[in-house]
């Protein structure tokens, strides 16, 4: 009995542990203590020293590429595509860190966040203007669930 109690007691205060850190981390990533914000930005956005949820990874990937259509725009060259609104659409179904984050609240500010961007999709006079309504709305669902990378996101406009 004694020696099996020490292979079962290892294990489950090892993953008690990755528990415990895996939640510090995503408290400290969405964060919203300022004097936190600068240590969130490099360490938690940069490296993923915590598991990375589907919802994490899907939000790294989609801040990568409204960075891209933030240049095409300033550039003139494009705008934003059917891909990148379908990835949007992916956060309806990506696993986030903390399951509670997916409420109806969640699920509409989802919604008006895909709205804006076919909006965008089809708006051919005032992108800029467009554009910024889009980081609005990630901004917007950010205070509600996630304040840590706001800092960031607002780093998108374009001015
Ligand atoms: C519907 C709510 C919602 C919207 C809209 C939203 N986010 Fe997020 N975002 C979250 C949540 C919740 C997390 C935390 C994810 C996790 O840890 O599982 C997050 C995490 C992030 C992160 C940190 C990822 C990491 O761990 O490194 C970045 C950066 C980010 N979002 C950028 C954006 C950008 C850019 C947009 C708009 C194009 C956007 N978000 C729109 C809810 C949202």
């Amino acid at each position: 009995m004694k020696k099996n109690n020490r292979y079962i007691s290892i294990p489950s205060r090892l993953s008690g542990a990755i528990g415990i850190f895996g939640i510090f981390f995503f408290i400290v990533g969405c964060s919203t203590n300022d004097s936190e914000q600068t240590a969130t930005n490099s360490s938690v956005v940069e490296n993923h020293p915590n598991k990375d949820s589907e919802l994490a990874l899907l939000m790294r990937k989609m801040y990568a590429e409204t960075d891209s259509i933030k240049q095409l725009i300033i550039t003139n060259e494009g705008i934003i595509s059917k891909e990148y609104i379908a990835s949007l659409e992916k956060i309806h179904t990506a696993i986030p860190t903390d399951a509670n984050v997916k409420t109806p609240e969640f699920k509409a500010y989802t919604e008006l966040m895909v709205n804006e961007a076919n909006a965008l999709f089809s708006n051919e006079q005032n992108k800029k203007e467009g554009f910024n309504n889009l980081v609005d709305k990630c901004v917007q669902c950010h205070q509600s669930f996630c304040p840590g990378p706001i800092k960031k996101i607002n780093k998108l406009r374009i001015n």
